[in-house]
């Protein structure tokens, strides 16, 4: 079952500080991440409570401005809270971000676009205090298509008097998502997934029942696990659009990909070929499909290079990777790909999320155990990963802290079915 998106969740949860009314929102994955942001909204004075796969939400009139540090500390994400506590307030106070271990991650294009909305902002002693009587709508160009400021600026200027343009926006289908939620608060947003979106402020918002969109990533790791495997998998529920770039790689390394209505079967008969990635904003290659992508192409016949241009340092996996086998070199934001590796188990660490994904990739894969380290990396974005992957038919335990793989013979991951989780089908057989 394919979970929904983190990286679409954590902006709903936030969006829903939005309104004073409880909001309903469903299919939130279990992931810690989801859990972070959850102490956050209570922080903040926000009811949460749980009611199966769904969140409520009710940011009442105990609601106060103060993010503290311990918890954007724990997920950069957090300061996704900015936007939608001005707007609410006209006051917040946000610790400054910490977050992954994948380069400097600056907020300058969030602090600019408030800026430009009429807030004042002042960073002091590590803290961001922003302040605004009253946003006022403005034409807000961004230098880079950033998904979080884009997310910061739609929420904030909900509360501008006024239409506010986002120019150069991110494109992704979170961002969508996130337009459909405040539009069902009552917000008036148009332009959604294209560059250019368009914000009509001043709309009084009301509480909104919503269903997260599918998780592209989690779709596109499992995929990346089944041609790894030499299995079919199957996912449902996913519009097959999120992932065309990502799927069009997939084909030019031999694999045969069948797309219907939200379904994605992968299939890989023969040898993989090798292939060039260049990661790009949406609909451009995902970077956080990169590291999974690296674990795979060690497989192909030959050499693949692949670019990273989203973030600095984001090839912190590529030891560990070559730990078990790969033969990985980078040269600033490319890395080398040599291929075929025969991959050999190991003891190895997840030195992040993405990367923890991509060591487990290549767990499934390689001849004897594999143990993977720090998996608490895995559970800010993965929901359920070895009961997932179990599911799917491959040989995968979570012992003490993380999951073991390859106890038995390498692994053939077969179906993969939202509808029928768990539904195993013989390798190379009928998957749904
Ligand atoms: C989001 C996703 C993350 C994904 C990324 C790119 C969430 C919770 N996380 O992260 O999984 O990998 O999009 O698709 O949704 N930048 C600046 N100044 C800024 C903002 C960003 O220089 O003010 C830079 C960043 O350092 C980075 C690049 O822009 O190099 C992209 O960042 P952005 O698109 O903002 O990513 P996030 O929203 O942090």
């Amino acid at each position: 079952m394919l979970s929904g998106a983190k990286n679409s969740a954590l902006k709903l949860l936030a969006a829903s500080l939005l309104t004073d009314e409880p909001c309903t929102i469903r299919r939130v994955p279990r992931i810690t991440d989801v859990a972070t942001m959850v102490a956050m909204l209570r922080a903040l004075g926000a009811d949460v409570e749980h009611a199966g796969d769904a969140l409520r939400v009710h940011a009442g009139a105990a609601l106060n401005g103060c993010a503290p540090y311990e918890l954007v500390r724990t997920m950069r994400a957090s300061i996704i809270v900015m936007g939608p506590l001005v707007a609410r307030l006209g006051e917040a106070t946000i610790a400054m971000p910490g977050g992954c271990n994948i380069g400097p991650r600056r907020i300058d294009f969030h602090i600019r676009g408030l800026e430009k909305l009429g807030a004042t902002v002042e960073i002091n002693h590590g803290f961001i205090k922003i302040h605004s009587s009253q946003l006022k709508a403005a034409v807000v160009p961004l230098d880079y298509p950033s998904v979080g400021a884009t997310e910061n600026l739609l929420m904030a200027a909900t509360a501008a008097d006024g239409e506010t343009v986002i120019e150069n926006a991110a494109r992704e289908p979170e961002i969508i998502d996130l337009c459909d939620f405040l539009r069902g608060m009552g917000a008036v947003i148009e332009g959604a997934g294209s560059s250019t979106i368009h914000i009509e402020g001043g709309h009084a918002l009301h509480g909104v029942d919503h269903e997260v969109v599918a998780d592209r990533i989690e779709a596109g790791t499992y995929l990346i696990m089944g041609v790894a495997t030499g299995g079919e998998v199957t996912t449902k529920g996913l519009d097959p659009m999120h992932l065309e770039l990502f799927l069009g790689k997939l084909r030019g390394m031999g694999v045969d990909v069948r797309v219907a209505d939200r379904s994605i079967t992968v299939r890989r008969d023969g040898p993989l070929a090798p292939i060039d990635i260049s990661t790009l904003p949406h609909p451009g290659f995902a970077t956080d499909l990169q590291a999974q992508m690296m674990a795979l192409l060690s497989l192909a016949e030959g050499t693949s290079i692949v670019t990273e241009n989203v973030f600095e340092n984001r090839f912190v996996v590529v030891d560990e990777l070559n730990r078990l086998g790969a033969g990985i070199s980078t040269s600033g934001h490319h890395a080398i790909v040599e291929g075929p590796r025969a991959l050999s188990g190991s003891v190895v660490e997840a030195p992040d999320l993405r990367g923890g994904a991509a060591l487990v990739t290549a767990g499934l894969v390689a001849e004897g155990v594999t143990d993977v380290g720090a998996v608490h990396h895995i559970d800010r974005g993965y929901e359920d990963l070895a009961g997932k992957l179990a599911a799917l038919g491959a040989d995968v335990t979570r012992v003490g802290e993380g999951p073991r793989t390859g106890e038995g013979p390498p692994s053939s991951l077969s179906s993969y079915d939202e509808a029928s989780p768990g539904v195993r089908a013989g390798a190379g057989g009928g998957g749904t």
